[in-house]
């Protein structure tokens, strides 16, 4: 959206501008006057969308100016931010038929709300229409949180997408600190115990930022079980991050609770994680079956090996055989590359760009970003759907 910015504060423009741009779409300030009268003397050549008008020091009995500056431009929207709320400003913005005041100092949170309110109105609000992908362990360790929060990472930094991870570990989530080094503010939880305030911008300012396309939701920090965490929350939360989120990366750790049942029954694909170790095809195939009695389409279930070495006693294809599934994508054993990322919460892409196991992401990426899905399976399976039966 293209902005004109109307304030004597060179702080604030910079704060704005820093806000603005983080948002996608982002927020462009493409002027900017000193005062409303400045603004109202040198009009711009082509309208802007928006005015945000620092109003601060416009003296009371100037205030009509404000109802010039709007006739100035009558298809865009106006937002006054204020320090000080008088009321003959606040009677003349009412006339000259401005909806949006905010206080200053901004208040971040606010100041998006009030821009996703202004974009939907002005039907800009992209409505994106996300897929939900979730990662779960077969077995404890088996890599889920590394590979989801590397893959959503990945999908960011590769494909381009606004992607959001969202912690499911009910206990000792950790997938922040695989990607970053900064701590949440926000959690799950916190989202649960004002699910009222759900809207793009409350999610967005819970968010850990990794890269301004992709943000962490940290798991749910309530071992008192103070926030009564309903599946209904999990629902508000998937709806408006499919609106707003190319991708929603789900790690669900082991222990499948109310909540992260509710979000693996709205994914689009799940993710079992799994080694190639007779323990964790055990898991594996309870895992399996519980999806099967969960009435989970086989197609939805793509499982991806990982710590993958070639030449082991066991074979793919025996570990396809014992749970009657194919796997989708195998990932390398690259202990160096995988533990100095971990060590240091920065994704691997990042770090160690040429790696094995960077560039067995950025397959995955390719995979599950390709229109079509991989025809793994034959004509024949395909009809007669012999995962569902097994
Ligand atoms: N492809 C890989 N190569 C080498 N090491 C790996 C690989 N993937 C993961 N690891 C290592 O395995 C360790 C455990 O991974 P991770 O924490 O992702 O497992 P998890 O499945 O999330 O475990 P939990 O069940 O505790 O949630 C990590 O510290 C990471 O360094
Ligand atoms: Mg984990």
């Amino acid at each position: 959206m293209k902005a004109l910015m109307v304030s004597g504060d060179s702080l604030l423009h910079a704060e704005v501008a820093a806000q603005g741009s983080a948002r996608m779409p982002g927020l462009q300030l493409v002027a900017s006057r000193t005062g409303v009268r400045d603004a109202v003397e040198r009009p711009l050549q082509e309208p802007p969308e928006l005015a945000i008008v620092d109003a601060s020091d416009l003296p009371a009995q100037e205030a009509e100016l404000l109802e010039r500056l709007c006739k100035l431009y009558p298809a865009a929207t106006f937002l006054l931010l204020t320090r000080e709320p008088q009321q003959e400003l606040l009677i003349h913005a009412m006339r000259a038929g401005i909806r949006d005041v905010l206080p200053l100092p901004l208040v971040h949170s606010a100041f998006h709300e009030a821009l996703s309110r202004i974009e939907t109105a002005a039907g800009r609000g992209q409505l994106r229409n996300g897929k939900v992908v979730a990662f779960i362990s077969c077995k404890g360790g088996s890599g889920a949180t590394f590979l989801s929060t590397n893959f959503a990472y990945a999908l960011a930094a590769l494909a381009d997408k606004k992607v959001l991870l969202i912690d499911l570990h009910g206990q000792f989530g950790d997938a922040t600190l695989y990607v970053s080094d900064q701590n949440p503010s926000m959690t799950l939880s916190d989202i649960c115990a004002q699910i009222s305030r759900m809207d793009a911008a409350f999610l967005d300012s819970c968010l850990v930022h990794v890269a301004s396309n992709f943000g962490v939701l940290a798991a749910a920090d309530d071992p008192q079980h103070t926030v009564d965490m309903k599946p209904e929350h999990m629902d508000t939360i998937l709806r408006i991050a499919r609106q707003h989120y190319d991708y929603i990366v789900l790690d669900v750790g082991r222990q499948i609770d109310a909540i992260s049942l509710r979000a693996l029954d709205q994914s689009d694909t799940i993710h079992p994680v799994l080694q190639l170790a007779l323990p964790d095809i055990r898991d594996g195939r309870r895992l399996l079956d519980i999806f099967r009695s969960l009435g989970y389409s086989a197609e939805r279930i793509r499982l991806i090996v990982n710590r993958y070495e070639k030449g082991g006693k066991l074979r793919l294809v025996d570990l396809e055989q014992a749970l009657g599934a194919d796997v989708m994508h195998t990932v390398p054993n690259d202990y160096l590359s995988a533990t100095d990322s971990v060590n240091q919460g920065i994704p691997v892409l990042q770090l160690s760009r040429s790696s094995a196991v960077a560039r067995s992401l950025g397959e995955l990426v390719e995979l599950v970003t390709a229109r079509r899905a991989p025809e793994s399976k034959g004509l024949f399976d395909r009809l007669f759907g012999r995962h569902e039966n097994e």
